[in-house]
């Protein structure tokens, strides 16, 4: 058993690896030791709490870790990379879930979290108890909603019907009474109504959202889950969980603003929903007739070896194919051949934050070839050749000529200003966004219409019998 003082020193040790894990997690090079930090944080907050005074039924917790820690080892594991937004829903579902039980807990034995009696609860432990179950229970279906779309199980479109944000905003006002009620009532089913409007509210919030809009909505549960888990942590009186609670808390709602900032919407714009339904590879083919220059891996590789620079633009389609060992492995050889090779990553390449690098990174991709948009986006006009594998919205110049464009605005990478742009898609198709794409039409444009790694393992043999 630990002294209190001592537990309390070391839940601040774990919380100062928490911090400085998400410290070490800002950038690809400090990434490993923000993993170390972080792994070493939980291992001692959890040895910890088993052996703070008054902890019981060690059985039935080693039970709970052992199943617990099973399933998340071989979901981890066996998890694609592609895959990671809906896993991180799923958890975060947990998560709300977890806070809904705890808090239930407390309200019917608040003697044994001594936050008072039975109808006599702390007045400010009942109002942190009644956040946290309300943002828990409203996580916890908006995360399997959120998992369910992402996944497939559920339609991606928006489901939208007349009224909706009206009967949200009736259950937002609802959610707040039925609070006020339990501050003044303590009763039962006042808690318990709060649970179950909190969980429709949850369906319902998520819902209208389309499924390519589901990463911010990820990231915002995150956030959310966050938030229940510090206001679970005043219940529970536990610092570390409010400290991390409120770590979670805070980073997942700037997650979210730096990714809406990237597509230049406004986070009510993602909230209320109905942009951008499920993207159905290569459906909607642009319809013009102007002429398109097709190309060859064999003509791709002609042109790329007199190259002197070369700006690879990785996007979610290098993801969906797996190309980034192929395409490490022809930068390679462009390399040997002494051209100058860089990659440029967009904020929102991909579909989830810094999804790019961590491909990059899979395939020993080194750091400093990897470039950001603002460091890299004035040296596309001084470049030869763009070479963009498996992106689209991140390159449509119709975010920087067309108004009109649900794009618009949006910060994009300028491959056009390059001598020649390759772009490696399957077809004339949109990507996220559902638009029609003018750069494929350039005159300096050459489209490799193939699956990404097919297209790269192309060029490599070609590169081999040039
Ligand atoms: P997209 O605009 O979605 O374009 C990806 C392209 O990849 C598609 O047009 C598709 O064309 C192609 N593709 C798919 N599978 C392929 C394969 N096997 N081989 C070759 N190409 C393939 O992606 P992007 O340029 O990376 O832009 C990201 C978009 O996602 C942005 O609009 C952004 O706002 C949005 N978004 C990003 C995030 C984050 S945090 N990254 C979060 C939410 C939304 P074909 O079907 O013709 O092959």
């Amino acid at each position: 058993m630990m002294s209190l003082n001592l537990s309390m020193f070391c839940y601040l040790v774990s919380s100062v690896c928490c911090i400085m894990a998400l410290r070490g997690l800002s950038g690809p090079q400090t990434a490993k030791g923000g993993l170390f930090f972080g792994i070493g944080g939980m291992a001692l907050a959890i040895v910890t709490t088993l052996m703070v005074p008054d902890m019981h039924h060690f059985a039935w917790i080693i039970l709970g870790v052992a199943i617990g820690g099973a399933i998340g080892a071989v979901t981890a594991i066996k998890i694609e990379m592609t895959a990671l937004p809906q896993l991180v829903a799923a958890f975060h579902s947990l998560v709300g879930l977890a806070a809904v039980m705890i808090a239930g807990a407390a309200f019917n034995n608040p003697e044994a979290y001594k936050i008072g009696e039975p109808g006599n609860i702390h007045g400010g432990s009942l109002v942190e108890m009644s956040l946290g179950v309300a943002i828990g229970a409203l996580t916890f279906t908006g995360s399997i909603i959120a998992f369910g779309k992402l996944q497939g199980i559920i339609p991606g479109k928006p489901v939208t019907f007349k009224g909706q944000h009206f009967v949200n905003a009736c259950l937002g006002a609802g959610l707040v009474a039925l609070i006020i009620l339990l501050l003044m009532t303590q009763s039962a089913m006042a808690f318990w109504m709060i649970v179950a409007v909190a969980l429709l509210l949850g369906v319902l919030m998520i819902i209208p959202i389309g499924g390519a809009d589901m990463p911010v909505i990820v990231s915002m549960l995150n956030s959310y889950s966050g938030w229940a888990a510090a206001g679970i942590g005043f219940t529970l009186q536990n610092n570390l969980l409010i400290i991390v609670g409120a770590l979670v808390g805070a980073s997942g709602a700037i997650l979210s603003y730096i990714m809406c900032k990237g597509m230049n919407r406004s986070f009510f714009n993602v909230i209320l929903g109905g942009f951008g339904g499920e993207v159905v590879a290569g459906a909607a083919a642009v319809q013009s007739d102007k002429p398109v220059k097709i190309g060859s891996a064999d003509d791709a590789a002609f042109i790329l070896k007199n190259a002197s620079s070369v700006v690879i633009v990785p996007g979610y389609g290098m993801a969906v194919a797996q190309a980034q060992h192929a395409l490490r492995e022809m930068a390679d050889m462009l390399k040997k051949h002494g051209i100058k090779v860089r990659y440029a990553i967009h904020p929102v390449a991909g579909r989830m934050p810094g999804h790019m690098n961590v491909l990059l990174a899979e395939a020993n991709v080194p750091y400093d070839e990897v470039l950001e948009l603002e460091e890299i986006n004035r040296d596309f006009a001084q470049t030869d050749v763009a070479f963009v594998i498996g992106a689209n919205d991140i390159t449509n110049p119709a975010a920087k000529k067309d108004p009109a464009s649900p794009i618009y605005g949006m910060p994009i990478l300028d491959v056009e200003a390059a001598g020649t742009v390759l772009f490696v898609k399957r077809s004339l198709g949109s990507g996220y966004a559902g638009i029609d794409n003018e750069l494929f039409f350039y005159d300096n444009t050459m489209m490799l219409l193939g699956d990404a790694k097919k297209m790269c393992e192309g060029i490599i043999k070609a590169l081999e019998h040039a």
